[in-house]
């Protein structure tokens, strides 16, 4: 864990580049790395982790938002997200649904390819919308 209030979105970029060498994908060879950063401004990396039994598998920005929890930070501001293929790599819907638990909708999601450059920056509201929340679960 790193900490930089205003780091760019060019520099969160960079931190999941040099992220992505530690990725555990020796099943299909598609590296993915996430950066983040918290309200509290601390910066929590991600790689995907893969697993013999498929399934187990656990995306890059899932670990990074499970390492910022981890750290007591539940608030996550923006996320970069790059991958080592080609062309650009949007978040899953199981990644989008933990991101929801741990932002509010104005999440910025900010995609990369290779080039290294920001090419896109969406919101968490435009990639899950009428997202499901804690609101029909009541008090329990
Ligand atoms: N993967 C991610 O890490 N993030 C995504 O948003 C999409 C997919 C990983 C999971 C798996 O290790 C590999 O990419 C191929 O699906």
């Amino acid at each position: 864990m790193s900490k930089d209030i205003s780091v760019s979105d060019e520099k969160l970029v960079a931190m999941a580049k040099e992220a992505i060498d530690m990725a555990y994908a020796p099943y299909s060879k598609f590296r993915v790395a996430a950066a983040l950063v918290t309200s509290k401004g601390n910066i929590h990396t991600g790689v995907n982790v893969e697993n013999a039994s498929y399934g187990l598998t656990v995306c890059a920005e899932r670990v990074a938002v499970l390492k910022a929890v981890s750290c007591g930070d539940r608030e996550i501001e923006r996320i970069a997200v790059v991958s080592s293929s080609e062309g650009k790599v949007f978040p899953c819907g199981a990644c989008r649904q933990v991101l929801s638990e741990f932002s509010s909708g104005d999440l910025s999601v900010i995609i990369s390819d290779t080039s290294g450059g920001v090419t896109e920056n969406l919101r968490l509201a435009d990639l899950l919308p009428r997202a499901f929340g804690p609101e029909p679960l009541g008090d329990r």
